[in-house]
């Protein structure tokens, strides 16, 4: 399949991504019991997986978003910039829910930006990681799958804007 001048190829099904995400939300679910958590959502990326997880998540939570960005086409940055503020977080037992932690740059951000909002607690649930890639030693509280240090695509994720409302989880051709 082509987006823009890349070729990528069938690498996660929908099905197989769909199933990773319900014992996701049963593990929160259990560890929250007694809790509101705030899943507090990192745009643009995570838009698709935080709506599945959160329609699989029976117990009562909240939902809150910040705006990230960092990729330019198939590389990361490193600069992160902040483009929406989330509400108020005061006392809120926060969930940050990534689409992929990568370098981890970006959760090392958020991380900051949350010591300054007095919440309760943090944990984070990403439906991807790559451990090859990571470079921070924050502990990823709830992964959904480990995958290898390749550029992925859709279910959330993009290659410079597109490909985002794709279900499946594509991966860039390397021949
Ligand atoms: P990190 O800061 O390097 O951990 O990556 C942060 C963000 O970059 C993620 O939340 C994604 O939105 C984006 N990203 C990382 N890896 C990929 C990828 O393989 N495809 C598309 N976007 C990615
Ligand atoms: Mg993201």
């Amino acid at each position: 399949m082509k987006v823009l001048d890349k070729e990528f190829e069938l690498f996660i099904t929908a099905d197989v991504i769909n199933e990773n995400v319900i014992k996701l939300a049963k593990r929160i679910e259990e560890d929250y019991k007694d809790k509101s958590p705030t899943f507090l959502v990192i745009l643009n990326g995570a838009f698709m997986f935080a709506a599945d997880l959160m329609k699989h998540y029976k117990g009562e939570c909240k939902v809150s978003f910040l705006r990230l960005s960092s990729y330019e086409g198939t590389k990361t940055t490193g600069k992160i910039k902040k483009h929406i503020e989330a509400e108020n977080l005061e006392n809120e037992h926060v969930i940050i829910t990534e689409d992929i932690v990568d370098t981890g740059n970006s959760l090392e951000y958020i991380l900051n930006y949350l010591k300054t909002q007095n919440i309760k607690s943090q944990r984070i649930v990403s439906m991807f990681h790559k451990p090859d890639a990571y470079n921070k030693s924050y502990p990823i509280d709830y992964i959904g799958m480990n995958i290898p240090d390749k550029f992925i695509l859709g279910y959330g994720l993009d290659y410079d804007g597109f490909g985002r409302n794709l279900p499946d989880i594509y991966q860039l051709k390397t021949s």
